[in-house]
């Protein structure tokens, strides 16, 4: 059988994990990126992304030679673009990185290769920018070339396992694109594989996103409802999920990520007039920030001068390094604009950041306010005692309900919870 060979635009989060796949299970792949540094280290075996297991995977491919890198596409039977699609500052999306990667390809097609877009994008993206762009091959579309959308729903820090068992969509420009396309990510998928039109594998994929979005927008809004009528958010969201049919999302400082906080946006994009509660949603979860700044505001009223709050965790998700998108770094931008606050920050997964304190000792020194951003499992087991030894005034607050109550204060904190009220029962 010959080797089928493909050709991976974008080698980050979704196209290097998917480009060793694709070469441990067999396939010659050659994996692009325009950024050197990515493509240089991949050619050693090495990654810039932190994920479990990447590293022995990607060194495994590389070693087998069925892996390499380059900055130029190659000639392949395959091409997925897997380029980010973010959002612009006015919430539009940004598909120049897609408009890019398919130019890029077109030299190499040949007659019967397959172009999958791996990209979240909004609907019309394929049938609409990248058609034209690969009309250009002189191939005919869906009969010499074949088209289509593979979403991916991998979540970061699982992506591995989830690449093979998850279900996955294909949409094809017409039926055989999509078949094709199917049988190629049969390589290595164990999951249900369901056909249908690209359209829709677009629209799906952002659907998938947006009611997590608009349901944790729920959940959210409910915190701040709750911190006004006097009860604790969890302890009622808790309770009504006893009821058979209600599932209420959690609450936290807001939602982050290039999913998430993005992939919504495409649908208010597409139709401001129609995707009311989407657009509502997102807003809702883009103030948590300035909700939390609120409540540190009220937490350290009393204190003169300059009030120091030390922030636990950055990324946008626990026990990952991703900080895209973090509500975390709008709420340092908020407290930032504040001369009034002075911010330190720890944060195990991220060593660059430029509040980014030692350790848990350094970043408490002096501080006002202790503030669990996010509840990596490293912080399970904070050593409160000693960094309550080194603070000014000894303030927690907890935006995940992740520590339980009695043992902060019993480390002689004061302990405040996001969307706990004051209780007005007695
Ligand atoms: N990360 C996830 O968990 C996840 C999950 C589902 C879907 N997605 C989607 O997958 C797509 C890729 O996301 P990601 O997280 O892998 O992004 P990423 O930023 O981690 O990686 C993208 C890579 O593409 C490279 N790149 C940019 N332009 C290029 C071009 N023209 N040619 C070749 N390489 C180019 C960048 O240098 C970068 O290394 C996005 O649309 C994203 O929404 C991501």
């Amino acid at each position: 059988m010959n080797q089928k060979k493909i050709c991976v635009m974008g080698l980050g989060y979704i196209g290097l994990p998917t480009s060793a796949m694709f070469a441990i299970h067999g396939c010659k792949v050659i994996g692009v990126d325009v950024n050197e540094k990515v493509v240089d280290a991949l050619n050693k075996g090495e990654i810039t992304i932190e994920e479990p297991y990447l590293d022995i995977m990607v060194q495994a491919a590389v070693r087998s030679g069925n892996l390499i890198a380059d900055t130029k596409p190659h000639e392949a039977d395959a091409f997925i673009i897997a380029v980010p699609t973010p959002i612009t500052k006015d919430k539009k999306a940004d598909m120049s990185y897609v408009i890019a990667a398919t130019e890029a390809i077109v030299p190499y097609l040949r007659k019967g290769n397959m172009v999958i877009l791996e990209s979240t994008s909004p609907p019309g993206t394929v049938e609409e920018l990248m058609l034209p762009i690969l009309e250009k091959s002189g191939l005919k579309i869906g009969e010499e070339l074949y088209v289509g959308h593979s979403p991916e729903r991998v979540l970061p820090g699982k992506i591995l396992w989830e690449l093979v068992n998850n279900n996955r969509i294909i949409g094809g420009i017409n039926r055989i694109s999509a078949e094709k396309i199917r049988d190629l990510y049969k390589t290595f998928v164990n999951g249900e594989i369901y056909l249908t039109t690209v359209r829709t594998a677009e629209m799906c994929k952002i659907v998938e996103n947006t009611f997590r979005d608009v349901n944790i927008a729920l959940a959210n809004e409910l915190a701040k409802i709750c911190e006004s009528v006097g009860v604790d958010v969890w302890e009622v969201i808790e309770l009504a999920n006893k009821h058979p049919r209600v599932n209420i999302h959690q609450p936290g400082p807001g939602v982050g990520g290039h999913c998430l906080a993005v992939d919504p946006w495409f649908i208010v994009e597409k139709t401001p007039d129609l995707a009311k509660i989407i657009e509502l949603s997102r807003k809702t979860n883009d103030s948590m920030p300035q909700h939390v700044l609120n409540r540190i505001d009220e937490i350290l009223k009393d204190i003169k001068g300059t009030k120091k709050v030390s922030i636990l965790g950055i990324t946008y998700k626990p026990n990952i390094d991703d900080m895209r998108e973090s509500p975390i770094i709008e709420l340092i931008n908020l407290l930032d604009r504040r001369e009034d606050y002075e911010i330190s920050v720890y944060d195990p997964y991220v060593k660059t950041h430029k509040y980014q304190a030692k350790d848990l000792i350094d970043v408490a020194q002096n501080s006002d306010l202790l503030l669990l951003a996010v509840h990596h499992d490293y912080f399970k087991n904070l050593p409160l005692s000693d960094m309550a030894k080194v603070m000014r005034n000894r303030n927690f607050f907890d935006t995940r309900n992740f520590l339980n109550k009695e043992e902060v204060e019993n480390k002689g904190f004061k302990y405040f919870l996001l969307g706990q009220g004051k209780s007005k029962t007695k």
